[in-house]
């Protein structure tokens, strides 16, 4: 197919999960939003733009990879480059999106802005690969609908996780507030109020294949108990719903805290994020928990009135923080103009 447009765009949103990781991939319900922060991919079709050919690599640094990369970050991937680690991993990211859509990819340059932290369990990958389908759609001047792009960045994002259950793409396509159901369409969820969310960052990235796939060993061996546990998550994920829909935010953190006993419980939590679980909770949070895969990575704290002071408290104790409002209205691309977060982490390192 060929190129039809010299340069393509595209944005897609980081998520947590409020509720239900790692039980969504057994088929169970999770609760995910779309957060403030985005991935912003520019792709640019080197035949008729030299400068593709000759602008100097910006990346982060000698050893660094894309996983580990600090914000915002610009990647740029011109043809000629050096391929370091992170420059293959997008290559291939963008060859298996180009792939997908049947175009040719060696003609194509790109780079990736974000202000999203990555590889923490915040859905980086997942809104790197929605930007990237939106942006090579745009250069082929395809019409593309959001099922088509979630369902090309679903195959990117098998790259990065291996196997997806497909909530994290979701979201970044579609954005809001969802409740999702491996095999079944998603459901956009309304909610009475904004929810307060403090995102605490800890020291390592999250692990979300190795966790996956250690967890699915240990299903193996015990399948009754996983079973189990998988179900409580379900429900309390269910339970959720109702609590969201009716503004009940103490509840809300009470089915959080408990979502964060079965993931300890599952072996995906840390010594370092039970601390910062344990530190949310004295500190005002209502719920406080791992998202995303676990392994290392962030937490979420439900905080409706001391959202500052939690801020400080993990300033203090050596953790990056920032305050996020979840709102259902935050829509997959359309929320890349919302106004920046009122506080920006990188303010509060040390
Ligand atoms: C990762 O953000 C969420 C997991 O449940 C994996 C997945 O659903 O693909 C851990």
């Amino acid at each position: 197919m060929p190129i039809a447009s010299t340069t393509g765009h595209g944005s897609a949103p980081g998520k947590v999960i409020l509720l239900g990781e790692h039980a969504v991939v057994y088929g169970r319900t999770a609760v995910a939003v779309a957060l403030d922060r985005h991935v912003r991919v520019n792709i640019v079709s080197a035949v008729s733009c030299d400068e593709a050919k000759t602008a100097p690599r910006r990346d982060c640094g000698e050893g660094s990879t894309w996983e580990s990369a600090p914000f915002p970050v610009t990647l740029f991937a011109p043809i000629e480059s050096e391929p370091s680690p992170e420059l293959q991993r997008l290559r291939k990211a963008l060859a298996c999106a180009a792939g997908y859509l049947r175009l040719d990819p060696s003609p194509l340059a790109l780079s990736v802005d974000t202000d999203l932290p990555m590889a923490v369990g915040l859905g980086s990958s997942a809104a790197l690969s929605v930007a990237l389908v939106r942006a090579l759609a745009a250069v082929a001047a395809f019409e593309l609908d959001d099922t088509s792009v979630c369902n090309a960045a679903l195959e990117v994002e098998k790259l990065f996780h291996g196997y997806p259950s497909g909530i994290d793409n979701t979201v970044a396509t579609f954005g809001g507030m969802l409740a999702f159901k491996r095999g079944q369409p998603h459901r956009q969820l309304n909610a009475a109020c904004a929810l307060p969310l403090v995102v605490a960052v800890g020291r390592l990235p999250r692990q979300t294949q190795a966790g996956v796939l250690n967890l699915r060993g240990r299903w193996q061996r015990e399948p009754d108990r996983y079973e189990g546990w998988f179900d409580e998550i379900d429900w309390l994920a269910g339970t959720a719903e109702g609590a969201i829909a009716n503004g009940h935010l103490g509840k809300l953190g009470g089915l959080m805290n408990s979502n964060h006993r079965l993931l300890q419980q599952l072996g995906v939590s840390t010594p370092e994020l039970d601390s910062m679980v344990d530190l949310a909770r004295a500190h005002g949070a209502l719920g406080a928990k791992l998202t995303g895969g676990g392994g290392g990575g962030a937490v979420i704290c439900l905080c409706p009135d001391s959202r500052d002071e939690l801020i400080r408290a993990f300033a203090a104790a050596g953790w990056n923080a920032f305050t996020t409002d979840l709102h259902p209205a935050l829509r997959g691309e359309h929320a890349g103009n919302l106004p920046a977060p009122s506080r920006d982490y990188r303010d509060l390192r040390a």
